[in-house]
């Protein structure tokens, strides 16, 4: 048991390593590393899965100089994944309007068709709107709005805050992702990210009943704060 511990701590500083490398050093790829031209990141998604498990019982007594190194290498490699994420969410919302910032300790769920952008704030559990948002769904942004977004915040691309709150009352049931689902569960999830979207795409028809007819072509999106 101990040995194979100590195997799966090895391979686990490896792959870490691997990372890294794979990640942060760009320039390591252009050079044809061997190992770099085999990764797959379904693969690195499953190991990272299976081997943290092994480390929740492990770490507390664990040497503190190789903790703080893998909080580190993992900071700068989560830093990057979260760069690609919204640069997912950038291409289709390139236009005249400037990329909304989704609240931290939640997300925004964004629509765009007609070069018009719909985003619906939603707060995490144990999070709450700053203002009250019940007859405020969504935020927009094109044409008609000259091409800045609607908000109540005074932040020009801040639509809506989540505050530390016991009691999610200030929008309407939809606007808080599910308990034990936060923003970022849920777009991990390709079933739950569907779910959510296709919430807000029968709310935006119903609003927006000019538009529904295009929503089945429309740009979708989810967007996580920190
Ligand atoms: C990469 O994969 C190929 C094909 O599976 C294998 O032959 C090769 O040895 C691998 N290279 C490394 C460095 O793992
Ligand atoms: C902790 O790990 C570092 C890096 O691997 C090593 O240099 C150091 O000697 C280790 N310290 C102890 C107390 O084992
Ligand atoms: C951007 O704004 C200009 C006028 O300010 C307008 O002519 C153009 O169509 C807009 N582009 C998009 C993609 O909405």
């Amino acid at each position: 048991m101990v040995a194979e511990m100590k195997y799966n701590s090895h391979l686990l500083w490896r792959m870490l390593f691997f990372i890294s490398a794979a990640w942060l050093m760009t320039d390591f790829i252009e050079v044809g590393s061997a190992d770099c031209k085999n990764a797959s990141l379904s693969d690195l998604n499953h190991q990272v899965k299976r081997f943290s498990q092994c480390f929740l019982e492990m770490l507390p007594d664990a040497n503190r100089t190789e903790i703080n190194s893998l909080a580190w290498s993992l900071q700068q490699v989560l830093d990057r994944l979260r760069e690609v994420q919204r640069k997912d969410c950038k291409i289709f919302m390139s236009n005249n309007c400037s990329f909304p910032e989704a609240p931290r300790n939640g997300g925004l769920v964004c629509v765009s068709t007609d070069n018009i952008h719909y985003c619906k704030p939603m707060c995490n559990q144990g999070y709450d709107f700053g203002f009250l948002r019940r007859s405020r769904v969504y935020e927009k942004c094109g044409a008609s709005t000259g091409y800045s977004w609607t908000t109540q915040l005074v932040g020009g691309n801040r639509l809506a805050d989540c505050i530390s709150s016991p009691v999610a009352v200030s929008g309407v049931k939809s606007a808080y992702f599910p308990s034990h689902m936060s923003c970022q569960e849920t777009i991990a999830n390709a079933a739950s990210e569907v779910e959510q979207i296709d919430i807000f795409l029968r709310e935006l028809a119903e609003a927006e009943t000019d538009i529904s007819h295009t929503l089945e072509v429309a740009f979708d999106c989810i967007l996580c704060g920190n």
